[in-house]
């Protein structure tokens, strides 16, 4: 199959073009942490900052993501790491066109995450974990999945009988606990 297919990357306008002509570097900054730690509002208050100050940013969510391109996949630890291979190869080309891409996905063990951080190139992979103790995200329950993965209705949900491995030396950690959300995007704005 693969000796069928001839990529013509080489041919169209470069990435190093698109930079120029948008004046940023391209990059992508990988949220990971619990469901409901807040890696998406963080994601989402940061794009709105980023626009507002000019740049061109894409957000790639988990629940967005997984009602279109991917939602033909569940939650096994397979499962998941077809969906992170796809959201990486997806974020890789708004890189190409010179894009901050903003991925929020729980991706939760440290083989999927170095997966994704090989696709993107370890140069413009910024992990940014965002560290909310378990407790907290089951508290607020903002989606009420953690009800129902204590009722048992939820099998394998990640943190409770799912694993969840914490990055080791992430580009940023963003406890959470003791910050507001304008605090954290501040925090995250000096990876840009
Ligand atoms: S990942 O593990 O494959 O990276 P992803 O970020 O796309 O997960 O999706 C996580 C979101 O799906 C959670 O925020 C939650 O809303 C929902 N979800 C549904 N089932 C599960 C589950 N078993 N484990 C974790 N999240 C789940």
């Amino acid at each position: 199959m693969s000796e069928n297919i001839h990529p013509i990357f080489d041919r169209l306008v470069t990435r190093e073009e698109q930079e120029r002509l948008l004046n940023q570097k391209g990059k992508v900054l990988w949220f990971t942490g619990l469901s409901g730690s807040g890696k998406s509002t963080i994601a989402e208050a940061l794009e709105r900052q980023l626009y507002n100050n000019g740049y061109f940013v894409k957000v790639l969510d988990g629940d967005n993501i997984r009602s279109g391109i991917n939602k033909n996949l569940g939650f096994s630890l397979e499962d998941r790491k077809e969906n992170i291979r796809r959201i990486a190869e997806v974020a890789k080309l708004f890189l190409d066109s010179g894009a901050i891409v903003l991925c929020s996905f729980v991706s939760p063990t440290i083989e999927i995450r170095n997966l994704a951080r090989k696709i993107i190139g370890t140069e413009d992979f910024k992990e940014v974990y965002v560290d909310t103790p378990l407790e907290i995200c089951e508290s607020r329950d903002v989606k009420g999945l953690y009800k129902k993965a204590r009722a048992g209705e939820i099998k394998g949900f990640t943190g409770i009988d799912s694993p969840f491995e914490a990055p080791k030396a992430p580009a940023l950690r963003l406890l959470t606990e003791n910050k507001n959300v304008a605090e954290c995007v501040l925090e995250a704005t000096k990876l840009i």
